[in-house]
């Protein structure tokens, strides 16, 4: 039988990725690879909702997609894109947002958040209709199953109504996609306030630990992360966050189990755990990094990779297309 489809996009707003977003996300990509057939995507159309500058967005979509290989997808097993480059999702999602309801989409609380931050007159047309764009990555791929975080639930929902409204509307045409709840899924925590999450949004510099900087800028901001003033290392998220936030990331990173790191560092201090987890981030990274640095230091052979998977994309999100444009009448 076919393998489940598997969808998941990424925008490239950033020149790193953090660890949240390897940790929360990126890392689950890999490993789907080869159960299901897998489609991933630099969201570069939805990388404009918010401001951007037109000199860096081509070279962070690069920067984004040498990551994505350097931690581990390979064009051979997926299908890595980039979404500018295969017209059918800004197409699909017009006819989205035809059977969008205003009202259904203002219920959006990630656009009331985000508006918000960048004050509600100046927030464009483009990060209202950001979910439907999403839908439209989502269900021209048939996909089965999305892996999303608990941020991402309600645009999910979303793209499942769309699909099941379209469908009753129009005839059976999408695949009604079911969230893929990864239940190791970490959140990783702002190093210096342990009970937001780690974000290029909100987070100050020293809170994010991010992919490509020097391990040794890296582990300056684990020495100063904000802890709590106990000494002893346990994992307990309620009381000690900043304790728990480290432990998560180094078990993660290396392996080893909370219980055991635990067990490992009783009678030790911060200190201790603190400079173990920098060596653990920087033998992590340096292979990543020194990975993503070929793949961008020969940028004609990276396009062309990125060409040859919207063509591959193209051969999925095109007669898709053109099925639901007969569907509507077009
Ligand atoms: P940011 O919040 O830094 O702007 P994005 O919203 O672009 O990050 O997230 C990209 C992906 O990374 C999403 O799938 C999101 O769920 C995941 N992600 C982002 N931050 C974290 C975090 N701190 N912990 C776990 N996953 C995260
Ligand atoms: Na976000």
């Amino acid at each position: 039988p076919a393998r489940p489809r598997v969808f998941s996009g990424i925008q490239p707003t950033a020149d790193s990725f953090h660890l949240g977003n390897y940790l929360g996300a990126v890392r689950h990509w890999v490993a789907l690879q080869d159960s299901h057939d897998a489609f991933y995507c630099v969201v570069d159309l939805h990388a404009i909702t918010a401001g951007h500058d037109p000199k860096v967005l081509h070279q962070r979509s690069r920067v984004a997609a040498a990551q994505l290989l350097a931690v581990g997808l390979d064009p051979e097993r997926c299908t890595l894109f980039v979404q500018s480059q295969v017209p059918e999702h800004a197409q699909l999602a017009w006819v989205l947002g035809c059977i969008t309801g205003f009202g259904e989409a203002n219920r959006m609380t990630q656009f009331k958040d985000k508006s918000q931050k960048q004050g509600n007159e100046r927030a464009s047309v483009g990060l209202f209709t950001y979910p439907i764009l999403q839908a439209a990555d989502i269900l021209l791929y048939q996909a089965n199953a999305v892996p999303v975080g608990e941020d991402q639930r309600q645009h999910l929902e979303l793209s499942r109504d769309l699909a099941q409204r379209f469908n009753t509307l129009f005839g059976p045409t999408f695949t009604v996609p079911a969230p893929h709840i990864v239940k190791s899924t970490a959140k990783i925590t702002d190093l210096q306030d342990p009970t937001a999450k780690m974000s290029k949004s909100s987070s100050s510099p020293n809170g994010i630990v991010d992919l490509l900087e020097d391990p040794a800028r890296s582990a300056k901001k684990i020495r100063s992360a904000v802890t709590d003033t106990g000494r002893e290392i346990v994992f307990d998220e309620e009381t000690k966050p900043g304790i728990a936030n480290l432990l998560t990331i180094f078990s993660a990173l290396s392996g080893r189990g909370i219980d055991d790191l635990v067990a490992a560092y009783d009678g030790k201090g911060y200190g201790d755990l603190k400079k173990d987890l920098a060596e653990v981030v920087r033998e992590f990274v340096v292979p990543i990094q020194e990975r993503t640095r070929s793949y961008l230091d020969d940028p004609a052979q990276l396009d062309k990779l990125l060409a040859d998977g919207a063509e591959k994309a193209r051969r999925v999100a095109a007669p898709t297309l053109l099925k639901a444009y007969e569907r509507v009448g077009f």
